[in-house]
């Protein structure tokens, strides 16, 4: 979407903003796409997932992006950032933050590990080429700045 102003460089020229970039979908779409999913969002601090086994859940840019996501600690201190959208069906696999053994699907029990290997599924023992990896949580690329976590 092309700009339908100009920017002046010298900041003493500098003027507000065309009305319509607050209202207009089209310039939330395109923010959206260009600015908020390219950069780094800061989600929490590392006292959210203070010790093994803890999980954090949250949505990233709430009315923005949307996106369920979950940080977690695992068993050998390691911070992780996940989606947290089950890769059966799509039920969120970890609603409220605790320390648990394993992220588990309240739909049909698939768990997974801290970092979102795939763990297990009822009744799907000796079922032909599964799991593969398409079956664990896929990981969100994050960092670390101090306590800080970005996502
Ligand atoms: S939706 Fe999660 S196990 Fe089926």
């Amino acid at each position: 979407m092309p700009l339908p102003w100009t920017i002046d460089p010298d900041i003493r020229r500098a003027s507000t903003l065309p009305a319509e970039v607050y209202g207009d979908p089209r310039w939330l779409a395109a923010m959206r796409d260009r600015v908020f999913a390219r950069s780094w969002q800061l989600v929490a601090d590392t006292d959210a997932v203070r010790v093994p086994g803890s999980t954090h859940p949250f949505t990233l840019l709430e009315g923005v992006l949307d996106e369920p996501l979950v940080l977690t600690r695992d068993t050998q201190d390691r911070l992780h950032c996940l989606s947290t959208v089950c890769t059966h069906r799509g039920t969120l696999v970890c609603e409220h933050g605790a320390v648990l053994p394993a992220l588990r699907c309240r739909y049909h029990g698939r768990r997974f590990a801290h970092d979102g290997r795939f763990l297990s599924m009822p009744e799907f023992e000796g079922a032909e080429g599964f799991p593969s990896p398409a079956d664990d949580l896929p990981k969100i690329p994050f960092g670390a700045w101090g306590k800080l976590l970005f996502v």
